[in-house]
C-alpha cells in the first residue's frame, strides 16, 4: 500500500463523529417528509409490540382461568388486529427506511461522480483508480445502511426496550427485576462480540478488496502471465489471498455461532428464574397465571433485540467510516484551475510557448524553459527520444496539468483566461494511447453527443480515410469494440480519434502519434488522415514517423525537456546534430 493510499484509507479513530453524522443526515433533507414519517412509524411500532403480552395476560386471567367465551372472542379479535397493525407498521417502516437510504446514496453518488470527473489528471497520478471505484460504489452502499438498518432502527429498538422494561416494571416490579438478573452478563457478552465481529468484518472487507484487485489486475495482464509462464506462481499467490479471505469470513461465522447460543442460554436462564420464583408467588396468590406468560413473552422481546443492537451499532459505525472516506473525496480540492475570466474569443490560431517550465513533482523539471511559436495554419513537428517531454507539452496545452513558470498564449491570450470548456473544443487533441469505451464505433466517435449525425460521422471517416477499414468490420459503425477497444489495433484506434477530432473542427490541433509500429496499409491511412486534419490548421504533431516529419513547416527537437534544435527537415539534416542522430536511429 502506498503512502497516499494509506492516507486515503485512514479515518479518524473516534467511535462516533457527530459532525459527519449530521452531514450524512443533511443528505436526507430533500426527503424529510419520508424521514419523519418513518420516524413516526418507528415510535408506533415500538409501542405496539409490548402491548401484545399485556393483552394476552388480560385474556388469560379474565377469560380462560375464569371462563368467559364472549370476552375471549373479543380479545382474540383485538390481538389479531394488533398483530395486523404491527405487521403493516413494520412493512412500511422497512420499505420507507430503505427507500430513504437508496435515495440518499443516489444523490451522493451523483455528487462524487461529478467531483471525480472534474479532478485534474494530477490527482489520478496519486490515487489508485481502484480506491476511487470503491468510494463511488461500495463505500456508498454502506452509507445506505445508515438509513435502512442503522439510525432509525436503533432508535426504534432502544425505544422498544425502554417501553418493554417500563411495562414490566409497571406490571410487577418484582417479576421484572428477576427477569433482568442475566442482563448484565448479556450486555458484557454483547460488547465482547461487537468488538470481535467488527475486527473480523474489517478483515473480510480488506481481503475482498485485495481479491478484487488481484483478479482484476491479473485478468487484464493475462498475456504477460502466460508469456512468461507465471501461471503456477500467480495461482499460488491467488490461493494465499483466497485462503486468508476464507479464514476472515470463518472468524465472523465463529463469533456468531458462539454468541447466539449464549443469548439463548441467558434468556432460558431468565425464564427459569421467572418460573422458579413466579410459581411460588402464584401459589401465594400475589402473581397471576397470565402475568407469568406475559413475562415469558417480554423476555423474548428483551434478549433478542439486545443481541441485534450489537449488529446495528456495527452497521452504523461502518456506515460512518464509509461516509468519512466519501466526504474526504468530496472535500478534495483538485479541480482544473482557471483564472475565472472565461474568455471565448474567435481564435485565429497563433500559438506561443514562452519560457515554460513544468514538473509533475516538486522540482523534477520535465519541461525546461521551452519557447516556440506556431503561426496560424502552420504545422510544426516535435521529435525527441522517449521521455524527452513531448507528451507533457500536450498535457500543458490541454490543461490536464498546470505549468509552473512562463506563459502559454493563444492569439496573445493566456490559456488560463479561456473558458476551459471552450478551450477544449478549440484545441483538439489526439492522444498517443487512444482510450475506447466498450461501445460501438459510432458511439466512440460521437461520445454520445446527440448533435452529431451518422452522415456527419461517415463523411468525416471518408475524409480522413478511415471509412474503408470501418466498413470492413462485421457490423461497420455498429461494431462493438469491447473493453478498452481490445478488438482494434493501436493504429486503427488512433484513426477513430482522428475522426473525432475532424468532426469537432478545432482551431488548433495537437496530435501525438501512436508509437507502436503499424502495417503499411494503416500507415498510409494515418498519413492521409494527418494530411487532411492539418490542412490550413495550426497544428502540433508529435512525430514518430518519417513521413510526418518531412511534411512539417518546422521541426523542433527535444531532449531532456529542452529544445535542442529547430528548423525544417533539410536544414536539420545538414546540421549533422541531434536531429541527424535521431533520424539515423529512428527513421533510417
Ligand atoms: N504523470 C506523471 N507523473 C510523473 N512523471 C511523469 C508523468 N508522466 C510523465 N512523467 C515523466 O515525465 C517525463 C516526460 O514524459 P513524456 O510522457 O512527456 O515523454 P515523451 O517525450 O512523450 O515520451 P514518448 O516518446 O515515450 O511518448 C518522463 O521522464 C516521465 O517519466
Ligand atoms: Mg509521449
Amino acid at each position: 500500500m502506498s503512502d497516499q493510499e494509506k492516507k486515503d484509507q485512514s479515518v479518524s479513530g473516534s467511535a462516533f463523529n457527530f459532525r459527519i453524522f449530521l452531514r450524512v443526515l443533511g443528505y436526507a433533507k430533500p426527503y424529510r417528509t419520508v424521514f419523519f414519517l418513518t420516524g413516526l412509524l418507528t415510535m408506533v411500532s415500538a409501542v405496539l409490540t409490548p402491548l401484545r403480552p399485556l393483552l394476552i395476560q388480560y385474556t388469560l386471567d379474565n377469560s380462560i382461568i375464569i371462563p368467559d367465551g364472549e370476552l375471549l372472542e373479543r380479545m382474540s379479535l383485538i390481538i389479531v388486529g394488533l398483530l395486523f397493525m404491527e405487521a403493516m407498521a413494520q412493512f412500511s417502516h422497512t420499505y420507507m427506511a430503505s427507500w430513504l437510504g437508496q435515495s440518499v446514496i443516489r444523490d451522493l453518488r451523483v455528487d462524487i461522480y461529478r467531483k471525480i470527473t472534474n479532478f485534474r489528471l494530477k490527482y489520478f497520478d496519486r490515487t489508485p483508480i481502484g480506491t476511487l471505484v470503491t468510494r463511488a460504489v461500495s463505500d456508498i452502499e454502506t452509507i445506505a445502511n445508515i438509513f435502512s438498518q442503522g439510525i432509525l432502527i436503533i432508535i426504534a429498538e432502544i425505544l422498544k426496550l425502554v417501553v418493554v422494561v417500563a411495562f414490566m416494571l409497571y406490571q410487577d416490579w418484582r417479576l421484572a427485576l428477576i427477569c433482568l438478573i442475566p442482563i448484565p452478563v448479556l450486555l458484557f457478552a454483547t460488547n465482547v462480540f461487537k468488538n470481535y465481529i467488527k475486527l473480523a468484518f474489517q478483515d473480510v472487507r480488506t481481503e475482498v478488496s485485495k481479491l478484487n484487485a488481484f483478479v482484476q489486475e491479473h485478468i487484464t495482464g493475462m498475456n504477460i502471465v502466460q508469456i512468461f509462464n507465471r501461471e503456477k506462481q500467480e495461482m499460488e499467490k491467488f490461493e494465499t489471498i483466497n485462503g486468508r479471505h476464507r479464514d476472515a469470513h470463518l472468524r465472523t461465522v465463529l463469533a456468531n455461532s458462539i454468541f447466539f447460543p449464549v443469548v439463548e442460554v441467558l434468556s432460558a436462564l431468565a425464564i427459569a428464574l421467572l418460573i422458579w420464583w413466579g410459581s411460588r408467588e402464584m401459589l401465594n396468590g400475589t402473581v397471576t397465571y397470565g402475568s407469568l406468560v406475559a413475562f415469558i413473552l417480554y423476555i423474548y422481546m428483551l434478549f433478542r433485540p439486545i443481541r441485534q443492537l450489537a449488529d446495528r451499532f456495527n452497521t452504523l459505525q461502518m456506515g460512518m467510516v464509509a461516509s468519512e472516506r466519501v466526504f474526504k473525496v468530496l472535500d478534495t480540492d483538485a479541480q482544473i484551475q482557471s483564472s475565472g475570466k472565461g474568455l471565448r474569443p474567435k481564435i485565429k490560431g497563433n500559438l506561443e510557448f514562452e519560457n515554460v517550465w513544468f514538473a509533475y513533482n516538486d522540482e523534477d523539471w520535465v519541461i525546461r524553459d521551452i519557447s516556440f511559436s506556431v503561426k496560424p495554419g502552420q504545422k510544426i513537428a516535435i521529435v525527441g527520444a522517449t521521455g524527452a517531454g513531448k507528451t507533457s507539452i500536450i498535457n500543458l496545452l490541454s490543461r490536464f496539468y498546470e505549468y509552473n513558470k512562463g506563459s502559454i498564449r493563444i492569439d496573445g491570450t493566456e490559456i488560463r483566461d479561456f473558458d476551459p470548456a471552450y478551450l477544449s473544443i478549440e484545441v483538439g487533441v489526439v492522444l498517443q494511447d487512444v482510450f475506447l469505451f466498450s461501445d460501438t464505433i459510432f458511439n466512440n466517435i460521437t461520445l454520445n453527443n446527440p448533435d452529431i449525425s451518422r452522415e456527419q460521422v461517415i463523411k468525416a471517416a471518408k475524409k480522413v480515410g478511415a471509412h474503408r477499414f470501418i466498413d470492413r468490420l462485421a457490423d461497420g459503425y455498429d461494431f462493438n469494440v469491447k473493453e478498452r477497444g481490445g478488438m482494434l489495433s493501436v493504429g486503427q484506434r488512433q484513426l477513430l480519434s482522428f475522426i473525432r477530432a475532424y468532426i469537432y473542427n478545432p482551431s488548433i490541433l495537437v496530435l501525438d502519434e501512436a508509437t507502436s509500429s503499424v502495417d503499411t496499409e494503416t500507415e498510409e491511412m494515418i498519413q492521409e488522415a494527418i494530411e487532411e486534419l492539418t490542412k490550413d490548421r495550426t497544428s502540433i504533431i508529435i512525430a514518430h514517423r518519417l513521413a510526418t516529419v518531412q511534411h512539417a513547416d518546422v521541426i523542433i527537437v527535444m531532449d531532456k525537456g529542452k529544445i535542442v534544435e529547430a528548423g525544417n527537415h533539410q536544414e536539420l539534416l545538414k546540421k549533422e546534430g541531434a536531429y541527424r542522430n535521431l533520424y539515423d536511429l529512428q527513421f533510417a
